[in-house]
C-alpha cells in the first residue's frame, strides 16, 4: 500500500495520459479543488450532498493521489475522485464524484477518467474499489452488483446501485460489513 494522501498532493503532478487530441488527463492536486466542485455543482445540482455517497465520504479519507482531472486546454472538463475507506477491516477504494462537463461527454473523456482510476488504485495495492452509480454506465468497466446484504452504508440506499470492482484476483475476499472510517 502506498503512502497515505492525507498529505497535500504534489502542485503540478505530470499528465499520466492524453487522450484524444488535446486532452490531458492528470492527478488532481489542491489547487483544482473549487473548479472540480463548479463540475460537480453542474453535473448533480445543489441535491448531491444529500446523496448517500456523500455520507460515505464524509467518513473516508480522499485520496488526492487517485483522483484524477481530464483538461482540455487550460480547461477542466472531467473529474473522477476516489477515497479510502475500510469494510471488514480492509482497506478499499470508494469511487465518486465522477463528471464531465456537458459539452465534452460522448466522446470517451469518461472511459478515460474511470480506467486510469482503476489503474492507479491497483497500482496502489487496492483490492477493489466501491461506488454507488447506475450499473448500465459502470459495467463496462468491469463493476458488478454488490451482492445483497454484504455492505452496509451510513444512510439508506438502492442496493441496485451499489457496485464493486474487483482490482485483482478475490480482491472481494473478506469484504464485508459496514463501511467505517479508513484505519490509520
Ligand atoms: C457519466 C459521464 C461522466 C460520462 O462521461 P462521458 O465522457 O460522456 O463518457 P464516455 O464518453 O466515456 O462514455 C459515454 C457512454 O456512457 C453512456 N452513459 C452515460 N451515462 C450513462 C448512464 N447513467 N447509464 C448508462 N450509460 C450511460 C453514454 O450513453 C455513452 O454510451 P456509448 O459509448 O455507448 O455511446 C457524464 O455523462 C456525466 O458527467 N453525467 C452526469 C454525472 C453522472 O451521472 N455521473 C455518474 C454518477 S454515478
Amino acid at each position: 500500500m502506498t503512502s497515505p494522501s492525507d498529505i497535500a498532493a504534489p502542485t503540478a503532478p505530470p499528465p499520466v495520459s492524453g487522450v484524444g487530441a488535446g486532452l490531458i488527463l492528470r492527478a488532481e492536486t489542491s489547487a483544482d479543488g473549487s473548479a472540480v466542485e463548479t463540475l460537480n455543482d453542474q453535473a448533480f445540482g445543489p441535491g448531491r450532498f444529500a446523496k448517500v455517497s456523500y455520507a460515505v465520504r464524509e467518513l473516508a479519507r480522499f485520496r488526492h493521489d487517485l483522483s484524477f482531472c481530464a483538461f482540455e486546454g487550460e480547461t477542466l472538463v472531467g473529474s473522477v475522485r476516489q477515497s479510502e475507506i475500510s469494510i471488514g477491516g480492509k482497506a478499499v477504494l470508494f469511487l465518486g464524484p465522477f463528471a464531465v462537463s456537458a459539452e465534452a461527454r460522448g466522446k470517451g473523456v469518461g472511459a478515460a477518467l474511470i480506467e486510469q482510476a482503476l489503474k492507479s488504485g491497483s497500482k496502489a495495492g487496492f483490492p477493489l474499489v466501491l461506488l454507488v452509480g447506475d450499473l448500465a454506465l459502470f459495467s463496462r468497466h468491469g463493476f458488478e452488483n454488490v451482492p445483497a446484504g454484504q455492505i452496509s452504508l451510513p444512510r439508506p440506499f438502492d442496493p441496485r446501485r451499489l457496485l464493486w470492482r474487483p482490482l485483482r484476483k478475490g480482491g472481494e475476499d473478506g469484504v464485508a460489513g459496514p463501511v467505517e472510517a479508513p484505519g490509520r
